[in-house]
């Protein structure tokens, strides 16, 4: 497989530094992931999986040996950290009054996270729909632009990720979910990744001329019905210039294409501000939200949506088994709560500033490390030369091997994603992991 096709959302179990990985693993860990493989449907980007989890507290993941791990990954879900008390609590109550609400009923817990939504958010998203999980959350968001504009066609980011279903694949831009599983759903066409705009449209003024591009494609066909996009891509932790968004959102409003971004990475705090795109200065028509929606401990998403989106009442736009949970919704009460009672938004941005500092002292130590970029708590360390790829992987092994989990993006970066709770010593503590593995793997 091309760099591509395999290395694009993350690291995969695929290769040979991961067979040698296991070796150094517990009898126990071993064991269970024979078991996990002997059941599970293997697919690369888990199972054969990287090691066998006991317990998560924190920022703390511990193996069934009984390794302790930093977890600066937590599939981004783990604002709280893991097991967050107040989140706990809130969900065995929950459990304890209302486990389940069937479709066709309301009840008060999910209505009143729907109110503190609205009531949160960017103004004129005034409505809400839940789903139980991030890519359904998307096809809603895909429904509800189809229903709204009469167009079916959509634009987005080759390169992006929205999600593993047929639909989300779709408008997700990734080789490795996309390559072998034949058509996908017609009208979603592409544009050059985000992150790689200097590529497509040179280093001068290249987001302007790439937002140009944009309104070219929009007008040209004059029958796009939504632009998707993640506001910063994910994995590699690049973000656009504060002008690109808005000239993008005032392009879709001239040609009546709905704007949707899927922050369900980075909603609901981890980048400073509740959402990202408050920082990117422009409201999309459709906030897709998740992950951490659920406290890290729920499996919960939804879409915001402008209250004009409001307009297919004879149709089904979401209409999901587990849609309105009760105890979902008081997980995230209580993650929206813990973010004002334990000031997140601003520990986001003290952990963005110690974090950043501790990276450009890395940068100054190690040759191979190329960049270093943050959106709020969220970091990326950009490998550069020939070998980056083959060299982030070694590092990301060597620091497993020392206690610290991070995911790869786009091949090259290493994305650090920590608990915003997390204690100032087992922050400090990743970036040391991180400095040894950097001089070890230059030796
Ligand atoms: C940007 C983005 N969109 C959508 C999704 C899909 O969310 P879920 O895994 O809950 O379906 C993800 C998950 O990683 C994501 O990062």
């Amino acid at each position: 497989m091309d760099r591509g096709a395999s290395l694009s959302e993350g690291d995969v179990n695929l290769s040979p530094r991961r067979s040698s990985w296991r070796a150094l693993l517990g009898d126990k860990a071993r064991e269970l992931l024979d078991e996990d493989e002997r059941y599970f449907i293997r697919q690369s980007l888990s199972t054969p999986c990287l090691d066998a989890i006991e317990r998560a507290e924190g920022a703390v993941l511990i193996d069934v040996d009984g390794r302790r791990i930093l977890d600066f990954h937590g599939n981004s879900v783990h604002h709280l950290g893991h097991g967050h008390p107040k989140v706990v609590a809130a969900i065995k109550a929950e459990m304890d009054k209302l486990p389940f609400c069937p479709r066709r009923y309301a009840n008060r817990t999910a209505t009143e996270l729907a109110r503190q939504l609205v009531e949160t958010a960017p103004s004129g998203l005034d409505k809400v729909l839940f789903a139980p999980g991030g890519a359904a959350a998307v096809s809603m968001a895909l429904k509800l632009a189809r229903y709204a504009t009469g167009r079916h066609k959509t634009l987005s980011l080759w390169d992006s990720f929205h999600g593993a279903t047929l639909d989300a694949i779709a408008v997700g831009g990734e080789a490795l979910f996309r390559r072998g599983v034949g058509p996908t759903i017609p009208g979603a066409e592409h544009l050059p990744p985000l992150h790689l705009a200097r590529r497509f449209f040179g280093d001068d003024r290249p987001y302007e001329r790439f937002a140009d591009f944009i309104d070219y494609a929009l007008e040209v066909q004059g029958d796009v019905g939504a632009l998707v996009a993640e506001p910063m891509r994910w994995t590699t932790v690049e973000a656009p210039p504060r002008d690109f968004w808005p000239r993008v959102r005032e392009s879709c409003t001239r040609h009546g294409a709905l704007l949707v971004f899927d922050e369900i990475p980075t909603c609901l705090g981890r980048t400073g501000t509740l959402y990202a795109c408050e920082q990117f200065g422009a409201t999309p028509d459709i906030l897709v939200i998740g992950k951490a929606l659920g406290g890290g401990i729920m499996p919960f998403a939804g879409v915001l949506a402008a209250g004009c989106l409001d307009c297919a009442p004879e149709a089904a736009v979401g209409h999901f088994t587990h849609e309105k949970s009760p105890v979902a919704a008081a997980a995230a009460l209580a993650t929206l709560a813990a973010i004002k009672d334990e000031k997140l938004l601003d520990r986001a941005k003290e952990l963005e500033r110690r974090g950043l500092e501790r990276l450009r002292a890395l940068q100054g130590r190690h040759g191979a490390i190329r960049d270093v970029r943050s959106l709020g708590c969220y970091f990326g360390v950009e490998i550069g030369g020939a070998d980056a790829a083959a060299l982030a992987e070694r590092i990301m092994y060597e620091c497993l091997a020392a206690g610290l989990s991070f995911k790869i993006g786009g091949g090259n970066v290493i994305t650090l994603c920590p608990p915003l709770t997390i204690p100032f010593p087992d922050f400090d503590e990743a970036f040391s992991i991180l400095d040894q593995a950097f001089a070890r793997s230059a030796a």
